[in-house]
């Protein structure tokens, strides 16, 4: 595809010395509104060099591009040179790129041969998977996406909660209350009960506690029963988790989590002693970070047990030597923000110059209208449940507006649980949201149903006006305001994705997909499509084919499916 802004760049270089290529690059602006051209150089920085007024220089440049084969105008306003893109030519090499690379439209090399780990949802296991878990689950995947789309070697890391203390308080409780046959009916439910009675009476009574550390240590040293008991509960969690993976369309390349690294944690440990990096404080071995204004990093307890931190550490040291990645990201809530920030600190000071290309991606928090989600109110919502009540409310919306529908479960499926992913990708990551089900399954406005329905409208169009795609057609034919408002959004698509990947936020492409929809419904409602006039219902419906095919790979990004039909 042509690069208009790369060309912006080529003529100013020729006229203005004084800046580099990098430079000029850096300048240049995306003007509010099309009427004000689409690229834009401010001429401030110039004032120095040619000694004149920013407006005269601003005209004089302007002037100089007057004939240019790539823009049909470019002309000063004030101190800025605005580029106006000859609007056939964006016709034509956006087309003909999205004809050509059709699903690929938007991807790149540019990741080739660079490896790059996204961790992320990693809940615990024997606790509930609830709708707090979306966030990383739903962000990281559709990172995983973006990476894989612009050519990087992605891998998916699931790094389970599936070690720790709480195990020890499992296998106490397990062994004094439980019961194997209960558990297995209905087995986070029943996990979670256990860990609430246990939590509870050691309030009572101390001596639980010690009980449960003890039976963490012979889990770490490897005692038989403990090691069944904690595989078993293991392998149910995670066989409830697999079903909201699976109603998501997630799958993960390792399931590595904590437990993973329970026998390459003491080489670590050494590693540390070795480079002088350990501190005893009251039998317990920490790093100290107080120079770097954060607590002491706290890498193995009197007692000799391991923790959090220990673990992220040796699992960080584990992918560098056994991925050698290029970015190592980690998709983890902004709550864990200081943990992050404590244990890359630790790998620095163990003199890993990689600990810059380990990234923590934080979110914010994702409560409920009716506050259902704080768990002090001892009220959890399973994930699944919310999952299901999308896809239920939306099989009664499809019910209402398109009973006919064929596969109406499998399209409820698809937008039910669609609208629920672009809600949750809707925002900056940072930003606290508050989960809305009208606004989610809502087929108006900003929404996931509003997009696939945009799509699905246009396969119906094509499908009525017999779309070929070898069918030839003529671009100046398509040259109304409209159209080429859809255009110039399509040719910003495959920017939209780079920049999305840069930042780590696929909201970018989140509200992208939305601008094509709502401009392509625009373009739909003013012009009619299906007509006789041959060449230009063949010119009309290239256009319609090129913006499903978009919207199609942008939905994809996100993880969303993309029904024909709806
Ligand atoms: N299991 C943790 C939790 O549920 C999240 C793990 C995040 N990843 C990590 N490498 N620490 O809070």
């Amino acid at each position: 595809m042509i690069d208009f802004k790369e060309q912006v760049v080529k003529l100013i270089e020729g006229e203005v010395d004084s800046l580099t290529r990098d430079e000029i690059n850096a300048l240049i602006e995306i003007p509010p509104s099309y009427d004000m051209g689409d690229y834009a150089f401010p001429v401030f920085r110039l004032a120095k060099t040619f000694r004149k007024a920013p407006n005269i220089i601003a005209e004089d440049l302007a002037s100089k591009f007057k004939q240019d084969e790539y823009f049909e105008k470019v002309e000063n306003a004030g101190p800025y040179v605005n580029f106006f893109i000859d609007k056939k030519k964006l016709t034509q090499t956006v087309l003909e790129e999205i004809l050509e690379e059709k699903d690929g439209f938007g991807s790149s090399t540019i990741g080739n041969g660079k490896k790059v780990i996204v961790e992320f949802s990693s809940p615990n296991i024997a606790k509930p998977f609830h709708i707090g878990h979306i966030r990383t689950t739903v962000i990281g995947n559709s990172l995983y996406k973006i990476y894989k789309f612009l050519g990087y070697d992605t891998i998916a890391i699931n790094h389970l909660g599936d070690y720790g203390t709480q195990f020890g308080m499992l296998i106490s409780a397990f062994k004094k209350w439980g019961d194997r046959e209960v558990i297995e009916e209905n087995p986070i439910k029943e996990l979670l009960k256990l860990y609430v009675r246990f939590n509870s009476e050691a309030e009572e009574d101390e001596s639980l506690r010690d009980e449960a550390r003890y039976w963490f240590k012979e889990l770490e040293d490897g005692n038989e029963e403990a090691k069944e008991l904690w595989q078993w509960i293991r392998d149910i969690s995670l066989k409830e988790f697999s079903k909201v993976y699976d109603m998501l369309g997630i799958s993960f390349d390792s399931y590595a989590g904590e437990s993973f690294y329970s026998d390459k944690m003491p080489a670590v440990i050494e590693e540390m002693e070795k480079k002088g990096i350990l501190k005893d404080s009251e039998g317990a071995s920490i790093v100290d970070l107080d120079q770097y204004g954060m607590p002491p990093a706290l890498i193995k307890k009197s007692d000799g047990s391991t923790l959090y931190t220990t673990r992220d550490i040796t699992a960080a040291i584990y992918r560098k030597n056994h991925y050698d990645f290029y970015k190592n990201i980690y998709v983890v809530a902004s709550q864990q923000n200081l943990h992050f920030k404590a244990w890359m600190k630790v790998i620095e000071l163990m003199g890993y110059d990689w600990a810059k290309d380990c990234i923590h991606v934080p979110f914010g928090m994702v409560s409920l209208e009716d506050g259902t989600l704080s768990t002090r109110k001892g009220r959890v919502v399973f994930l699944e449940d919310v999952l299901n009540t999308a896809i239920e409310n939306t099989a009664k919306i499809i019910e209402d507006r398109n009973p006919n529908l064929p596969n109406k479960e499998e399209v409820a499926k698809q937008v039910g649980i669609g609208a629920i992913i672009f809600q949750e990708l809707f925002n900056q990551r940072i930003k606290d949201y508050v989960f809305n089900w009208d606004r989610t399954l809502s087929f108006e406005g900003e929404t996931g149903p509003y997009c696939q329905y945009t799509y699905a409208r246009s396969n119906s169009l094509l499908e009525k006006g017999g779309f070929n795609i070898e069918d030839e057609y003529s671009i100046e034919l398509l040259n109304s305001e409209d159209e080429i408002n859809v255009i110039r959004l399509l040719y910003k698509f495959p920017n939209v994705v780079l920049e999305a990947c840069e930042k780590n936020e696929p909201y970018l492409i989140t509200r992208h997909i939305v601008e094509i929809a709502k401009s392509f419904n625009k373009f739909y409602s003013s012009t009619p499509i299906i007509i006789e006039d041959e060449d230009l219902k063949k010119a009309r419906l290239k256009l319609v084919y090129a913006t499903k095919t978009v919207i199609k790979n942008g939905l994809g990004l996100l993880g969303m499916e993309a029904p024909k039909k709806m």
